[in-house]
């Protein structure tokens, strides 16, 4: 048996097999108010139809200034609730286990009006310039992810991942190249930690299931965080419960990557082995034999796909025929399987 198919459990929720879909904006939700559109229904529950063991619902905001773009899914309001809900049942119908990514996009927010950060240093000229956020409004951020996870409850959700990597706002806190703070959330790993620690511990007193945390493990710049510094953090998300973190990287300032075929693996390996904590690997992973490689080796327990499963939403079925693993499939379906 291939570890690839192998459920894996978290605090009692059984994923069918390791196989991840990364989360991904849609910007679909037309109307600019955050509400799921009948594109997301169909888009999620067609990879739960694929064979997916989880997947995670694109960043979703849990203010609507801290949308990447004003058609973003939102979880700011109690009517979202409804249209998240729906997802989660058409996914989890076909034996998928469903998470949901709560973001808050800082700097790189491109909505009307200020946008917030934890200084006023624009990404790059592309940008707006961000209004440094003062202590009063982090206190109002941290309670919007309090408030998205119990709304993500009442949605159904199996898994809630916070957002850190990509430059969004927690990130921008967590770097040291974005964060030039001189108060309690600014300076040493501890105080650009602390914005994350509140969250996280707000998170865990209202929600029991397995918490992912995605962090961006390099920024590809002098001065900046890498896959080591990151280890120290990693232990405390550990100590405060946090059950994997979903290891990506960079995009926290502009900065060349050098993206090849499993380029993000080593820092989950690092984080995985420095920390004693599960990390997903992510980052053109495209096949079979790729991500098994990945676990077998224990660089990491659960692999992402992003971009392969926008190509092929039943990767599973590809995964698996690659393998020679059979795995189980709609019963509806059968007869393709049959020759
Ligand atoms: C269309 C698209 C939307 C994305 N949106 C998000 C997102 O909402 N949150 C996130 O953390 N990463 C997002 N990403 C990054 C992916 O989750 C993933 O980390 C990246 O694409 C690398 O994996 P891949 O090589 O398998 O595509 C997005 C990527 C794509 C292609």
């Amino acid at each position: 048996m291939a570890k690839l198919f192998e459920p894996y459990a978290i605090r009692g929720v059984e994923f069918k097999n390791r196989i991840v879909m990364a989360p991904m904006c849609m910007y679909s939700s037309h109307n600019e108010d955050g509400m799921v559109q009948e594109w997301h229904k169909i888009h999620y529950a067609t990879r739960a139809v694929g064979q997916v063991g989880l997947i995670i619902v694109e960043a979703t905001a849990v203010q609507p200034q801290g949308r990447i773009s004003a058609q973003d899914l939102g979880i700011w309001s109690d009517e979202h609730i409804e249209g998240l809900a729906e997802i989660v049942r058409l996914t989890q119908q076909h034996g998928a286990k469903t998470g949901i990514q709560l973001a808050h996009a800082g700097r790189k927010a491109t909505v009307d009006g200020d946008i917030q950060a934890p200084s006023a240093i624009a990404f790059n000229d592309k940008y707006k310039t961000p209004v440094e956020m003062t202590v009063e409004e982090i206190g109002e951020t941290i309670q919007a992810f309090k408030a998205g996870a119990m709304r993500a409850k009442k949605a159904g959700f199996d898994v809630i991942e916070l957002h850190g990597a990509h430059g969004y706002l927690i990130n921008e806190f967590l770097s040291p190249l974005s964060n030039k703070r001189t108060d309690a959330y600014g300076g040493s790993s501890e105080n650009r930690y602390r914005i994350l620690r509140e969250i996280i511990d707000e998170v865990r007193s209202v929600w029991e299931g397995p918490l992912f945390v995605r962090i961006s493990a390099h920024d590809y710049t002098e001065g900046g965080m890498t896959a080591e510094a990151y280890v120290e953090m990693a232990k405390w998300m550990k100590e405060q419960g946090v059950d994997l973190i979903d290891v990506s990287s960079g995009a926290v300032v502009p900065a060349k990557i050098d993206a090849y075929p499993g380029y993000q693996v080593k820092f989950a390996e690092t984080i995985k082995e420095g920390a004693n904590i599960a990390t997903g690997a992510v980052g053109l992973i495209t096949t079979g034999i790729q991500a098994e490689e990945i676990l077998k080796n224990n660089r990491a327990d659960m692999v992402l796909l992003a971009r392969e499963l926008l190509r092929d939403p039943y990767w599973p079925y590809t995964a698996a025929r690659e393998l020679e693993v059979e795995i189980s499939t709609p019963q509806q379906y059968e007869r393709g399987w049959r020759f």
